[in-house]
């Protein structure tokens, strides 16, 4: 059966995005997700990766977006920066034992604690199941995942986890989170819990700074402050941290995260995690 022209198109996209050598190893509609979304392999220099992206979005119809990518050679390997900055969130609490992973994508967060966190049980949740499906084909995802909203999910649970990580992106930015899903998220919060919080192009997507600020704000109602890193100068990702355990300063965190690198044996010793980064209390953009 022959291409239509819109997937046509999209590989077009997807090749002017990741180069004419990339391989497309599969393009589909992702219905609750709303776009296309695919999976390509492709080499820079001698390493290997495999993307999970999507295409269109709330730049444009011609809008390539990396969801979650994978090292082909080391696949617990975390190949973004942000999601070495999500995994932060572990180093913040003392004991993980439970974690509430919202938002599957590719599972890259999902086999980082896998590998360096065996004794963390992890809890999925994803409202696409084509999504799900792809990382269960692609990304070695094997564990059970919860299919539905994640506001929905966390509404109906009386579970407490460590560390719940918020990555929640669809083709058209952020979802629509709300003050009812922060206080489900500080309520879901073990003692000594850490919730993290990955705002991508937060520089240039308005949504982002009111729906940040608004956790910050229901955090301070609790006598609790939220941390803000982003690497400096990218303006592409920032991650909001809100620890519960004693050590919650910004200047915990980069002790917290030496000892952690240590203790887990993260790769090249999780040089580089902090460098370059901001450090902040408030949202590090003035976008009013
Ligand atoms: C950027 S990806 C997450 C990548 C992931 N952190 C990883 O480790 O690879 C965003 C995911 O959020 C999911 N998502 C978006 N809105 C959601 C919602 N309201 N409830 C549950 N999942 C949602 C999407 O289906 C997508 O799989």
């Amino acid at each position: 059966m022959s291409a239509t022209p819109a997937a046509e198109r999209h590989r077009r996209l997807i090749y002017g995005y990741f180069g004419h050598d990339a391989r497309i190893r599969l393009l589909r509609e992702a219905a609750v997700f709303d776009a296309p979304v695919f999976v390509v392999d492709f080499d820079r220099g001698a390493r290997h990766y495999r993307t999970l992206g999507s295409v269109g979005g709330f730049a444009g119809p011609d809008q390539i977006t990396e969801q979650s990518s994978m090292d082909l050679m080391y696949p617990a390997h975390l190949v973004f920066h942000y999601e070495r900055l999500m995994a932060l969130a572990f180093a913040l609490v003392e004991r993980p034992v439970t974690a509430l992973l919202l938002g599957v994508g590719g599972a890259a967060m999902w086999r980082f604690v896998r590998a360096y966190l065996p004794e963390c049980a992890p809890t999925l949740v994803d409202c696409d199941e084509a999504v799900v499906a792809v990382a269960r084909r692609w990304f070695y995802l094997s564990q059970p995942v919860t299919v539905e909203d994640a506001r929905g999910f966390l509404a109906g649970t009386t579970q407490r986890f460590d560390a719940i990580l918020v990555d929640l992106y669809d083709a058209h930015g952020p979802a629509p989170i709300d003050a009812a899903f922060w206080t489900r998220c500080l309520d879901a919060l073990a003692p000594g819990g850490c919730l993290a919080t990955n705002w991508a192009d937060f520089a240039t997507n308005r949504k982002v700074k009111p729906i940040a600020e608004q956790q910050a704000e229901l955090a301070r109602a609790r006598g609790l402050d939220c941390n803000f890193v982003t690497r400096r100068g990218f303006r592409d990702n920032l991650v909001q941290y809100l620890p519960t355990g004693p050590a919650r300063g910004p200047e915990g965190i980069a002790p917290a995260q030496e000892r952690f690198a240590r203790e887990r044996r993260l790769p090249n010793r999780g040089r580089g995690i902090l460098e370059d980064c901001l450090i902040t209390r408030e949202f590090p953009l003035d976008l009013a």
